[in-house]
């Protein structure tokens, strides 16, 4: 490949479009889009969103030290724009587009009924970087769609039609995975053995 070159800027992608709920002093439930998000840690499970601090969200994170992050799907799309086009200064999102919130669990901040995937997060740092402040934060409670766990107990996320952001426009990850985690170092035969139960699986489901 011959490459042309830049300066520094954010070329970089495919992330997640997530849509991330806060809540304000007095228990108001706000959300917002964020691309700017990454996962940080596996043990403990800890996550970062980079925000700017003009945003109604940063005020209510930095007050509550919480935050949900919702994934979101094909059929969130105009959502996901609008809640990063459109300040909660000015708009009542949640109301805007009649979203059914859930209570937290182990937080106070709702998370979104629509999303499949919610990560409820506590604040453990927060780094200024310049434009954004970069939020550390722990994953202390995960809720998945019911339906998105298979009778393994395994997560089947390509159901979902999960949204990626890549310089500007949004995709549905609504393809089936191309592989496994480690099928290039797996030996021949487990690697038939995955195959098998792959296409056993998607024989039951009647996907081709
Ligand atoms: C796809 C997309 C990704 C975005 N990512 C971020 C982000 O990572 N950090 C951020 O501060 N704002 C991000 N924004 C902008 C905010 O979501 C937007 O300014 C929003 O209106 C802020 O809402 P609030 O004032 O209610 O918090 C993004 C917007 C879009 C459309």
């Amino acid at each position: 490949m011959s490459k042309e070159l830049f300066k520094g800027s954010i070329l970089f992608g495919p992330v997640p479009a997530v849509l991330v709920t806060t809540v304000n002093e007095e228990g108001k439930a706000n959300v917002f889009t964020v691309g700017w998000t990454g996962v940080a840690c596996t043990h403990p499970p800890m996550v970062t969103i980079a925000v700017r601090k003009e945003r109604l969200s940063y005020e209510n994170i930095v007050v509550a030290g919480e935050f949900v992050i919702n994934l979101t799907t094909r059929d969130m799309l105009k959502m996901t724009d609008f809640c990063g086009c459109r300040s909660g200064r000015k708009v009542d999102k949640i109301k805007h587009f009649g979203l059914e919130l859930e209570s937290g669990v182990d937080v106070s901040v709702p998370s979104l009924k629509k999303s499949p995937v919610a990560l409820e997060c506590k604040v453990r740092s927060i780094t200024e970087l310049g434009s954004h402040d970069l939020f550390v934060a722990e994953i202390v409670r995960n809720k998945i769609e019911k339906s998105l766990i298979d009778e393994n107990g395994k997560f089947d996320l390509s159901k979902a039609n999960l949204l990626a952001y890549c310089h500007g426009e949004y995709f549905a990850l609504n393809r089936r995975p191309l592989a496994t985690f480690g099928h290039s170092v797996a030996k021949k035969s487990t690697r038939q053995a995955q195959h098998r139960k792959r296409m056993e699986q998607m024989k039951k489901k009647g996907r081709r």
